[in-house]
Parts: C-alpha cells; structure tokens; sequence
C-alpha cells in the first residue's frame, strides 16, 4: 500500500467518526438486535463483549481497511517470522517463539532458534523442580522456603501478576517476594524478614546493567555473607541474557540462566524471566500459562479481521486515541488476583507505542498512545469512577470479571459480578436527572467487557498475549516500532550525574537548570555528601 492509500482509509475512518459523533450507542442497539451476538467473541476460552462502543458496522468496516493500508498482515507475519523489525535495535521481537510448540523452525541469523528454546524451558523446569521439591538446597543442606526475586520493570510486573493472579494454585510452602526499585525500604524489609539459610535470591535483569537491580544485587548479598559462614553463591542464580556482565559480577556459569537477546524486556515473562512464577506455581503451570499465550498466538496469526480478538482491540485503541481524541483507557480487573494487571499493560503499551516518531522518524501530527491506567475495578468504584461516570473526558474502560463459582464465601462473587456488570451498563446508559444537573450521568461511555470462566493459567496466558497483540496492533497501525524504548535512557543518564553530585564528586549544579540545581543543593544539604 503506497503513503496515499493510507492516507485515504485514514480519511475514511476519521469520515465515519463524524458520523458517529452525535450517535448514541443505545440506538445503535435498537437497530440491530443480534449487535451483542455479532460483536461478542470467544477466544481461547475468554468471552468477551465489544458491543458496548461507539462503533456500527461502517465504523469498523474504515477500520479494518484501515489496518489493510497499514499492512497490519505483513508485519505480523515478520513478527512470528522473526524478522528484524525493531529496526532501531536491527533484531526480531520473537516473544511468540516462546510459547510455540510446534515443530516448525523459526530461522534467525541462519539458524533455528527452537532448540535454544526448548532448552531454556527445560532449564527452568528442571531449576524450579529442583527448588521446589529440595533437591537444590542452600549452603547449610537446608531447603528452600523462600524466593526474592530482583528485578524491575518486565523482569518484575510479569512474574508477579501470574503468582498472584493464580495464587490458590501456588505451593504454599514457598514464600515468594519481590524487590523492584532502590528506594531501601522493600528491600531492607524483606531481608528481615528472611531466613538466610532458606533464601534463594534471583537477580533477574535482561541487561544486567539495571542500576536498581544492581544496588539491590550488591546489597542482598553483603547481607547473606554476613549472614551464612560459607557458600553465598548457593544462594544467588542470575536470569539475564547477558551473561558477560553477570559473570563480571561474580556469577559462576552454572548460577546463571540465560535468555536470548531477541526477548523484550516487557515481554519476557515466557522466557527465564518468568522463573519465579514456574518456582512458586510449578513447570506443569508455566507450561499451561505458555499454551494459553500460545492460544492466543494462534488466534491472532489466522481469526479473519473482523473476528479477531486482539486485532479488534488494538483499532479500538487507535480509533479512541487517534480519532476522536480520548487521551486515556482504564483496565478495571474485577479481581484482586489481577491488581497488577493495568501496571502490566501500562508498562506493555505505553513503553511500546509511547512514541513521539514513527518508525522512519517522522513526527505524529494526530494523538497516538493514550494513557493506560486503572485498578482493581470494585476498589476503584469508591475512589475514581466517579470521574468515568461524570468527568468531562470519555474514557473508555475495560472491565475484567471472572465468573466461576465460588462455595467459601457464598454471595461475595455473584456481588462481584453484578457490580461489575453494573458499572459497565450504567457508562452505556447514563441517568437523567434533568432538574438536577449534578446527578446527570451522560452515559455514551463505552467498554469492553471480558469474562473468565475461571483464573487458570492458561486463560491468564491467553488475556497477557492478547494485550501483546494488541498493543502490536496498534503499533502498525500508528506506524511505530513498538520494541524499542529510548525515552527511558536520558532519565538514567541524568540521575547517574545527579547521584555523583549527592554523593560529593563533580561541581554540584554546574550543568543543571536552575530548578534542578536548587533541589540538589537542598537535598545535599539533607542527605549529606
Ligand atoms: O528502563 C526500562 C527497562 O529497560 C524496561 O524495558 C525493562 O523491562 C526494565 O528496564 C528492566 O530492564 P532489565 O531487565 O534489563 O533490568
């Protein structure tokens, strides 16, 4: 498709949401009795109800032609492909490969990257069996009871939204714990809290250059060389696709799980990365979370357009952000288990399609990447919907509910549901009070709405990948390359001076703003140099 056919299925997508503009989707149901037949789906075993949109079929129809000008089918087949399309980076973004189970090769560099994988996996299994059962111990012959993973970031968010999202399937004789960032709070507070002889740290860091990790790193093992005679190293396994720099930092070979290079941070959690989650849940249940996520791989490779579920989202983001101008969508998960949920799919989609250039460098003159953010849904009813429901901006939500039953607590989940359904129901219809302009719910909001018969880890699989393909979606669509993440580096460089300039070296606020400068010195002036 050439600039100009683009361009024109542009127009044609941005022509239908002024038709659109004044519609309310209330009618848009009463015209069409089968739209929540036609617009629901079932995919890999999530239900899931895009009826609730500001959307009919022409709408849609500008938008699949839309993602055709884009060539939305070329770069997902270069995806699965392993072709280099992260061209900032000149590598494949090959996350799929992860999870793909059949005997296909997948060739990068000349080579079939299947066996590396299946050898990585059955590493994982292998360490987290061993772990699990005692058959690795630490230095005094004790088992292991407790995990600390180290890592930010995609070598944390994953892991720990699959340990709690399928937390009643986790063993509960291991305690599972997570230090993110370098404020020493978490950290010193875990560490009290730990037996040492019974303590396996991860330090997990696809680069093994993360400073948090690092200052986390080097902390917890003064820790335990002050705390065991003998045999540190028993209790440290580095997870990282540099294995250079971690054995530069004291790892032996056999303390270190690699991962390949062609993983992206945020999408790490099918590789080593995800070893916490195969300790605490089992290899058996990471196994199941690869199957889910390859499921939905599937799905999204071969669904026609106007059926598949991942694609239809990744328009929607695009068609909200791009085309009528809402800046931010809420993942509301009715779920505690899936509380990280939006922190997840914040790091997956806006570090991907935050961009400010196209993949050629060619800066946006439309809205792109909206805000992603939200929270546990029920929570969130008696914190912020009020601004969903009455807040000048539309947002479109995203609601998440699971609707198996539930003896303990009988009556807890059926409340649930109704709540959620609830919320949905009330953004579609609004409420009019027209004596009382301040109890007036406009209503028109849209939603999506996914149900999960229950939380298994092939279903959790199923929901992470679908929000990868989607946020891929829109990537193509907004021309952008989704797999590299560059606006994070100047933040780190400046702190590394800033941390110099605390700690005493340098000309304190030489090379600073003014601003900047102030708060440095008032800081110096508190923590001492
Ligand atoms: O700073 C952003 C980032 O690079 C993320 O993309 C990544 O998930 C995180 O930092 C952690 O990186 P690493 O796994 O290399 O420590």
């Amino acid at each position: 498709m050439t600039h100009a056919q683009f361009s024109s299925a542009w127009q044609t997508v941005a022509a239908a949401q002024i038709r659109l503009a004044g519609c309310r989707m209330t009618e848009l149901f009463a015209a069409d009795p089968q739209r929540v037949a036609r617009y629901t789906l079932q995919v890999a075993g999530l239900h899931v109800d895009l009826s609730k949109h500001l959307l009919d079929d022409a709408a849609l129809a500008a938008l699949l032609a839309l993602a055709e000008a884009a060539e939305l089918p070329r770069w997902r087949t270069a995806l699965f492909a392993g072709e280099p399309i992260n061209n900032s980076e000149g590598r494949p973004a090959l996350h799929t490969a992860l999870r793909d189970a059949s005997p296909e090769p997948i060739v990068v560099d000349g080579q079939d990257i299947k066996p590396g994988v299946a050898a990585m996996h059955r590493q994982i299994a292998d360490l987290a069996d061993a772990v699990r059962s005692g058959r690795r111990v630490g230095a005094s012959g004790q088992r292991f009871t407790q995990v600390v993973n180290l890592g930010i970031g995609g070598s944390y968010w994953g892991p720990a939204l699959a340990l709690e999202a399928l937390h009643e399937l986790a063993t509960p004789d291991m305690r599972i714990d997570f230090v993110s960032n370098v404020d020493p709070a978490p950290l010193k507070r875990v560490l009290a809290q730990c037996e040492p002889e019974r303590t396996l740290f991860l330090v997990s860091s696809k680069s093994f250059g993360t400073t948090e990790t690092l200052y986390n790193y080097q902390a917890a093992r003064a820790f335990m060389a002050g705390q065991l005679a003998e045999g540190v190293d028993r209790h440290f396994i580095a997870v990282t696709a540099n294995p250079e720099k971690a054995q530069a930092l004291g790892f032996a070979q056999d303390a270190i799980v690699t991962f390949p290079e062609w993983v992206g941070g945020r999408y790490s959690l099918w590789s080593a990365i995800g070893l916490p989650a195969a300790i605490g849940l089992g290899a058996d249940r990471f196994a199941q979370l690869l199957e889910g996520a390859a499921a939905m791989d599937r799905h999204f490779l071969t669904a026609p357009p106007a059926h598949n579920l991942p694609l239809l989202l990744g328009l929607l983001d695009v068609w909200y952000a791009s085309f009528w101008g809402f800046g931010s969508r809420a993942l509301l998960p009715y779920d505690q288990g899936l509380r990280l949920l939006p922190t997840y799919v914040q790091q997956l989609a806006m570090e991907s399609d935050g961009k400010g250039v196209d993949r050629d460098g060619q800066p946006f003159d439309y809205p792109t990447c909206p805000v992603v953010w939200g929270g546990n849904g029920n929570d969130g009813e008696h914190t912020f919907y009020q601004l969903l429901h009455q807040g000048p901006a539309t947002i479109p939500a995203e609601f998440v509910v699971c609707t198996r039953p539930d003896a303990d607590l009988p009556g807890h989940r059926r409340r649930l549901v109704a709540q959620c359904l609830a919320q949905a129901e009330a953004l579609l219809t609004g409420f009019d009070a027209p004596d009382k302009p301040h109890a007036r719910c406009p209503g028109n909001r849209p939603s999506t709405m996914f149900l999960l018969p229950d939380m298994t880890p092939q279903l959790l699989g199923a929901l992470l990948a679908c929000h990868e393909h989607r946020t891929f979606t829109s990537g193509v669509l907004w021309r952008v390359n989704p797999f590299d993440q560059f606006g994070v580096e100047l933040g780190k460089r400046l702190a590394g001076t800033l941390e110099r300039e605390l700690g005493g070296q340098g000309v304190p606020g030489a090379a600073h703003d003014a601003s900047t400068a102030a708060l440095l010195d008032s800081a110096r002036g508190r923590l001492g140099s």
